[in-house]
């Protein structure tokens, strides 16, 4: 199945010429409860998506697109692990995709009960696995993890790269308001030296562990990264016999793991059935268990969980993820927009629109469908973005008058962890006058009245006005949580997961696996070879072996 193929695929591409022509700021005016019917308050997170090329027509063209893509039957096969005949959301790799029963409750994990659940098999293990990280978080906030010389464990040290990476980066960033005070947490991704070095140098390796997460624990880069941890740990006081009480791992490949040196009590599950990026609900999310508590992460979890009861239950016009993502949908299929803007106006909201970004582009960056038929439109939209104000200063001229349509979304928090005179209502100011600006716009005529005002000429007028005009009619959507709080994080984070599946599923692809990233693994190993081994065979293209030939010049000067 292609979107191309659906019967409703036609009649949208119609919609979308005669939509093109509707300014949104005449629909404001036609109907002065738009706002009203186009949003409304999802678990944790209040939505509105009245600033959208949308009308009841469109809408109910893009119901009727979701339901010939199975959308409904999808999402069971998503909550349950398998569809009806046993087929398998992640097709290639043969896997089930299970990341929402990471977030059940945990009465639902002690006894499945109620549709589309998986076996009670894997609710078992995941119940084993968060009583194990509970009390490993319990301890260390008691000062009960000691390291070799004795002292209590105070910094957690992720080695990871990204889905073992950007999600807890991300969500600990988000909740740092709720870190325990005293405790640490530093990420070490990069294969550059340069970011081990920059963490190693702050941190004690008396009261430091390093948590491997690596769901392969074969990454080039985490182990790298690894190495150079033991290392640093081995140079500093840390004797071969007692690596271990500063070892841990997250992995689903225990043998590597403890051929590393990691004890095997020390090691906590991943499973084949979650990817990486839909990791941050499993004990990939240790580092934010370690910061925030068991309390917090369990209501992390909980937010994600009232989110998936929302997704599979919510009616389509009040349904948050499937909204989202189908009127990505509408504008990238049939308005040919490349990009999709993620504008955070909360600092603690700043690595969003990374973790987003790889969600996202990883999930549905794909060039055939499930059946391996090439796709002839666009799949998924570069995500970008960045925290508001610091946007409207850099980016935002692009938004307003470009040539190009990028959908945005704003996310702004009601209330701040940190009042301070005007700061938060001015930074609300900017938000909501923004998605405003996008969508009313400025004609010429105006921005020309404005000028004869201010006094300047006829002919000065004309000309600058044509500069200053903004056609508007640029969509976005507003989501506004209460504030930073593990609830609306967990909220917010798994509607993206569910928007980027409700994609996946109506542009016909496997959201949930990622083969565009081998190709390069493979060549970097080649690559690195010649590197390493300046006299290795060399069947490169002229322009890598030039580059590999500048390298060896300017080591041996
Ligand atoms: O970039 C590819 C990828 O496989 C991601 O999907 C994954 O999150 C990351 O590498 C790290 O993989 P691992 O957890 O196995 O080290």
């Amino acid at each position: 199945m292609t979107l191309d193929v659906l019967p409703s695929f036609q009649a949208l591409m119609d919609r979308a010429k005669t939509c093109s022509e509707r300014h949104m700021r005449n629909l404001f005016v036609k109907d002065p409860k738009r706002f009203e019917k186009y949003s409304f308050q999802a678990p944790h997170v209040f939505f509105d998506y009245s600033k959208n090329r949308i009308t009841d027509e469109t809408l109910s063209l893009l119901e009727q697109l979701s339901r010939e893509a199975k959308l409904s039957e999808n999402i069971k096969t998503l909550f349950s692990g398998k569809g009806e005949q046993g087929e398998l959301l992640n097709n290639t790799e043969e896997r089930s995709v299970l990341h929402t029963a990471l977030r059940l409750p945990k009465r639902s994990l002690e006894k499945a009960s109620g549709p589309y659940l998986p076996d009670q098999a894997i609710l078992d293990e995941i119940l084993e696995c968060r009583l194990k990280m509970e009390s490993f978080v319990e301890q260390a906030h008691q000062g009960e993890i000691l390291g070799s010389t004795g002292k209590p464990i105070d910094t957690l040290v992720s080695v990871g790269i990204g889905g073992s990476f950007l999600g807890p980066q991300t969500v600990t960033e988000a909740l740092a308001p709720m870190s325990k005070k005293g405790l640490s947490c530093h990420y070490i991704a990069n294969v550059d030296s340069t970011d081990s070095f920059k963490v190693l140098s702050k941190v004690n390796p008396e009261t430091s562990i390093f948590l491997v997460q690596s769901k392969s624990f074969g990454t080039q880069e985490t182990l790298a990264n690894a190495k150079t941890a033991r290392k640093f740990l081995l140079e500093n006081g840390i004797s071969e016999a007692d690596l271990g009480d500063h070892l841990y791992a997250v992995s689903s490949n225990i043998k590597a793991a403890v051929d590393f040196g990691v004890k095997e009590e020390n090691i906590f599950p991943m499973w084949d059935w979650v990817g990486g990026r839909y990791s941050l609900w499993s004990a990939i999310g240790l580092p934010i268990a370690f910061m925030i508590g068991n309390e917090n992460f369990e209501a992390l979890l909980q937010g994600a969980h009232d989110m998936d009861q929302h997704f599979i239950s919510a009616p389509f016009e009040k349904n948050m993820p499937t909204l989202m993502g189908m009127m990505g949908v509408w504008y990238h299929s049939f308005f040919g927009a490349d990009s999709h803007a993620v504008l955070p106006y909360d600092e603690y909201l700043s690595y969003l629109p990374d973790h987003l970004q790889q969600l996202d582009m990883e999930s549905n960056g794909k060039h055939v469908s499930r059946d391996g038929e090439p796709l002839y439109y666009h799949t998924a939209p570069i995500i970008w973005g960045g925290t508001g104000t610091n946007g409207q200063h850099a980016f935002h001229q692009l938004l307003h008058q470009g040539t190009q349509l990028v959908p945005c979304d704003f996310i702004a928090t009601l209330d701040t962890h940190h009042p301070e005179g005007s700061h938060h209502k001015m930074l609300l100011a900017n938000c909501f006058s923004q998605t405003q600006a996008l969508m009313q716009g400025r004609s010429q005529e105006e921005a020309k009245q404005e000028l004869l005002q201010k006094g300047y000429d006829e002919e000065k007028a004309e000309f600058i006005s044509k500069h200053m005009e903004h056609k508007g009619n640029q969509p976005s959507n507003t989501l506004l949580i209460e504030k930073t709080l593990p609830q609306s994080v967990g909220a917010l984070i798994a509607a993206y997961e569910h928007k980027v599946f409700v994609q996946g599923v109506v542009w016909g692809l496997n959201s949930f696996d990622q083969w565009g990233v081998e190709l390069g693994k493979q060549l970097g190993n080649k690559v690195l070879k010649q590197l390493e081994e300046p006299g290795s065979r060399a069947d490169q293209d002229s322009s890598t072996l030039g580059l590999i030939a500048q390298y060896h010049k300017f080591h041996q000067e």
